[in-house]
């Protein structure tokens, strides 16, 4: 049996003529960019997320690098983050002239609170939380120290869309919430797409300025910055893609399940915390012999991979980064495998994935 990690084909057929017909929509129309599926977008987003305003973008990594823009981050400033995380974090961040400085992990691989303010300086702005795999970070933890020394929030939710901590969604603690709709997202464009929230109405408007040159209007510009306008055809598959939400999560979450009880004999797995809701936008093992482990299920066609390796501080761009505490991240990321989980994956292939890890450690492979 084959299983893919991720299968981006769009084969169903009601999906196929759903999105189809919405992208016929505006090509009757004509706003390709920042169309009215736009708008109507970015109010939903708003409102799922409990904010004020939502900002369509281009990609994840415009939302973080315009929020961090808008709120004033520039040279000579540290933001600190996690070192587990897509490179598009740390790339925001100096993409503005700022410094990333790389805290450490909890063993639920999100951002560990207590390693945060070793690291404050005189020089420190921001904090960047990412809620990684679609698990949110102890915002109640790291929501205190931010006010103990007046730095402001971003929220890296690129992987996070729909998940809550105690009730409160993923994008909703900080000065902003950057997200990421790629195609590889839970939430996903057939393309690239990204939307920033806040419940500032001049962050919004500034934020609006800046994905566009940083324009107020046709001939002023404000701001220096670039074009990162999201596309009316990216905004409205989104759109539609977001009424069957609920369900896709559902069956991530499904998956998660079987696994979590299935495999806890053999791997680590983070559990959800009580009254909160991951998203699964990866499944991660914790295990031994990783590698040897990913190999054998790679022979019986089942794809894997190892999100994010390496961690940043130790990606060429960055390793002169002189400044972290990433003890614990080192030790996980040797342990760490994805296996396949998004709702794509039967329970047929489910089955398959985890009788094999499971024949793996049994036969002392
Ligand atoms: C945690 C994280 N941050 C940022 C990004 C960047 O998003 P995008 O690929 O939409 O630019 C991603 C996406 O891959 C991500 O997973």
């Amino acid at each position: 049996m084959k299983v893919p990690f991720l299968d981006l084909r769009i084969i169903d057929e009601n999906e196929r003529r759903e999105l189809l017909g919405a992208i016929a929509e505006v090509f009757d129309h004509g706003r390709f960019i920042l169309g009215p599926e736009v708008a109507r977008l970015e109010q939903r987003i708003a409102r799922l997320t409990h904010t004020r305003h939502a900002v369509g973008v281009n990609s994840g990594t415009d939302a973080l690098i315009l929020s961090l823009r808008a709120l004033g981050i520039g040279p000579g400033d540290e933001v600190i983050t996690t070192p587990l995380s897509f490179i598009a974090t740390a790339n925001a961040i100096a993409l503005n002239g700022a410094h990333p400085v790389f805290a450490d992990i909890l063993d639920d691989m999100t951002l560990d609170p207590q390693s945060i303010e070793p690291l404050i300086t005189d020089k420190t702005r921001a904090l960047l939380p990412v809620h990684w795999a679609g698990r949110v970070c102890r915002m109640e933890e790291i929501l205190p120290i931010a006010r103990k020394h007046n730095l402001v929030v971003v929220e890296d939710c690129s992987q996070a869309f729909g998940a809550h901590r105690h009730g409160q969604p993923a994008g909703s603690f900080g000065a902003c919430g950057c997200f990421s709709m790629n195609t590889m997202k839970c939430l996903a464009s057939i393309g690239e797409a990204g939307m920033v929230v806040t419940d500032r109405e001049d962050w919004r408007e500034k934020l609006e300025a800046l994905r566009y040159n940083g324009l107020i209007n046709r001939e002023k510009c404000h701001y220096v910055s670039h074009n990162g306008r999201l596309d009316t055809i990216q905004a409205a598959v989104i759109d539609k893609r977001l009424n069957g939400y609920e369900h896709l999560l559902a069956q991530r979450r499904d998956h998660a399940r079987y696994y979590l009880e299935t495999l806890q004999s053999v791997a680590t797995i983070p559990k959800e915390d009580a009254g909160c809701r991951d998203i699964y936008y990866t499944f991660t093992l914790q295990v031994e012999h990783r590698d040897a482990l990913k190999e054998w299920l790679e022979q019986r066609g089942i794809e894997c991979r190892i999100q994010h390796f390496p961690l940043m501080p130790d990606q060429p761009a960055y390793r002169d980064n002189t400044r972290n505490n990433t003890r614990r991240a080192h030790e996980l990321i040797r342990r760490m495998l994805c296996i396949p989980a998004s709702e794509k994956v039967t329970v047929e292939q489910r089955e398959y994935v985890a009788a094999q890890i499971l024949k793996f450690y049994n036969s002392g492979s």
